[in-house]
């Protein structure tokens, strides 16, 4: 601190705010029956720590002040955990690949440092026929629910939390399992992949209960049936192109998949055979 006639002053100089203008042009579409088009709107006070849903705020504020409709899209935890945000963003999922020292990323956790002023940021929904548009930015993602319903649950009475060593666990297994379980369901697989498939989403649910004691009454069952709902959801086929797992902002691999046609396969030749 250095003393003048007011009092005590701070020695450095206060930070002075740096902001950008940025220009979206952003996907606008009424209902999942109506065509939809790019719409363009300026920012002209970004600041670079707002995340890119702060960012979209803003231009929400800006647009209801104007008396005009609020871009919809979804979110929630905001927090990297809940799966429910994700947008296209320069043709990315997630903006995936723009985060300042991090390759995965959710939409919420993308921060607008990551851009440079100036920029011309475009922002779509999910593009998949199992993902319909429900209007702008919001898509309509409860197929994924229903592969979940088709067999991702186990049927062994769990009463109350078990005793940490009642039931052995090979470290392996449980790593392998945890990590599959960190799939929030947020569709960037789908939304990245040419194919639209979600096999990486199906494959982190089946691994996380395959590979635990818990998981294995309904194994067979379990990945039949799920991966039968994928296919009457309308997803693609798997082509092992990559994209999903380049996308994934949990960094789901792509062995996880290789464990679902493996488990799928056994199944099969057990018997097992999807409900209709
Ligand atoms: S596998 Fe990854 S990209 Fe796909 S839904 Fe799960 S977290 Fe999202
Ligand atoms: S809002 Fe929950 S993961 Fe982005």
């Amino acid at each position: 601190m250095t003393m003048t006639e007011d009092g005590p002053r701070a020695a450095t100089a206060p930070h002075e705010e740096r902001t950008m203008r940025i220009t979206l042009r952003v996907w606008r579409q009424e209902n999942a029956a109506s065509p939809g088009k790019m719409v363009s709107y300026r920012l002209d006070d970004v600041s670079p720590d707002m995340s890119f849903l702060e960012m979209l705020d803003v231009l929400n504020e800006q647009l209801i002040m104007e008396g005009q409709d609020p871009v919809a899209f979804d979110h929630d935890c905001r927090e990297g955990i809940c799966g429910m945000c994700g947008v296209m963003i320069n043709g990315r999922a997630h903006g995936n690949g723009m985060h300042d020292g991090a390759v995965q990323t959710t939409t919420c956790q993308l921060h607008m440092r990551s851009f440079k002023d100036g920029d011309t940021i475009d922002v779509e929904p999910w593009r998949a026929t199992a993902f319909p548009v429900i209007k702008d930015l919001a898509v309509d993602r409860r197929a994924f629910d229903r592969i979940i319903q088709a067999g991702g649950y186990i049927s062994v009475p769990t009463g109350t939390a078990p005793e940490a060593h009642a039931t052995p666990v090979p470290k392996k297994d449980a790593d392998n399992a945890f990590d599959a379980a960190t799939c929030i369901g947020c569709g960037a697989c789908v939304a990245a992949c040419p194919n639209a498939s979600s096999m990486l989403f199906t494959a982190a649910k089946v691994t996380h209960l395959g590979l635990l004691p818990q998981g294995q009454p309904e194994r067979d069952d379990r990945v039949v049936n799920m991966v039968a709902q994928q296919d009457r959801e309308g997803f693609g086929g798997c082509t092992n192109i990559g994209e999903c797992s380049a996308a994934c902002p949990k960094g789901i691999s792509m062995e996880t998949i290789s464990r679902l046609n493996h488990d799928l396969l056994g199944a099969l030749r057990a018997g097992a055979r999807p409900k209709s």
